[in-house]
């Protein structure tokens, strides 16, 4: 078996919904090409009588689920999320991410901190040693004094352009411009995001770090690996040794 990019993104984002969505739970629906599959079978699952009350992390996500007949409620009517599945742009070794590319990042981040359990969605092509390697990393910044905000992202080491679309800046869907910041390669995330949190006009950054509970990968070979128990599997293996 040779999956192309569509066809492995579909087989992770329904093997994602197969494997942890269970009847009667609260659900966080992300944004993207991947997460759009895992909709639709969320959508397949509310046919079959599945009770899920789900929240979206982007308007586009909402108008499919509900096109869908999913029921979409706004994130302050439910209290914890259950699980939420949403899709990445890179993953590391260690399951640390970067989000944003579709422009998403803001709600996926605040949809991620009141779930559970977060579950990615990837095909191998996200796969990096590093964070920041293959895609910049988007940072969401205010509308005011923006070009001053990309004065002070560009100290930390980037080169970051502002996003636009059909000549026009992007906006996201809180009103905001998105910078994409290119690092050579992010040596270390955690201190990054302490940088980028303290510019003034930084609204979020798409460094998604230890908000995983699971990466499912999908390959072309046809297969689909679990990461978080492929490192659980890896630290066992390493006490069967020691001991
Ligand atoms: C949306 O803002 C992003 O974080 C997406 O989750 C990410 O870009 C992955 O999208 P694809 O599944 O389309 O690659």
């Amino acid at each position: 078996m040779d999956l192309d990019a569509n066809a492995m993104k579909k087989l992770v984002a329904e093997e994602a919904v197969n494997r942890y969505v269970k009847d009667g739970m609260t659900v966080g629906l992300g944004t993207g090409s991947t997460a759009k599959f895992m909709i639709e079978r969320i959508g397949q699952l509310v046919a079959e009588g599945y009770d899920l009350t789900c929240t979206a992390t982007s308007v586009q996500s909402e108008e499919l689920a509900k096109s869908l007949g999913v029921k979409v409620v706004d994130l302050d009517e439910v209290g914890t999320l259950d699980i939420t599945i949403d899709g990445a742009d890179e993953v590391d070794p260690g399951m640390q991410l970067i989000k944003g590319l579709g422009g998403a990042l803001l709600r996926e981040k605040i949809v991620a901190a009141a779930t559970e359990k977060e579950i990615i969605v990837a095909d191998q092509s996200k796969l990096v040693d590093k964070l920041g390697m293959r895609t910049p990393l988007p940072v969401e910044v205010l509308r005011f004094g923006h070009k001053h905000t990309k004065f002070a992202l560009e100290q930390q080491g980037c080169k970051a352009e502002l996003r636009m679309k059909n000549g026009e800046p992007f906006v996201t869907d809180g009103g905001n411009y998105i910078y994409d910041c290119k690092f050579e390669a992010i040596e270390k995330p955690f201190f990054l995001e302490s940088r980028l949190d303290v510019i003034p006009g930084v609204v979020e950054n798409g460094l998604f770090l230890n908000t995983a509970y699971d990466v499912l990968i999908a390959k072309s070979d046809g297969t689909v690996e679990s990461m978080s128990d492929a490192l659980i599997k890896k630290r066992s293996d390493v006490l069967n040794v020691i001991n």
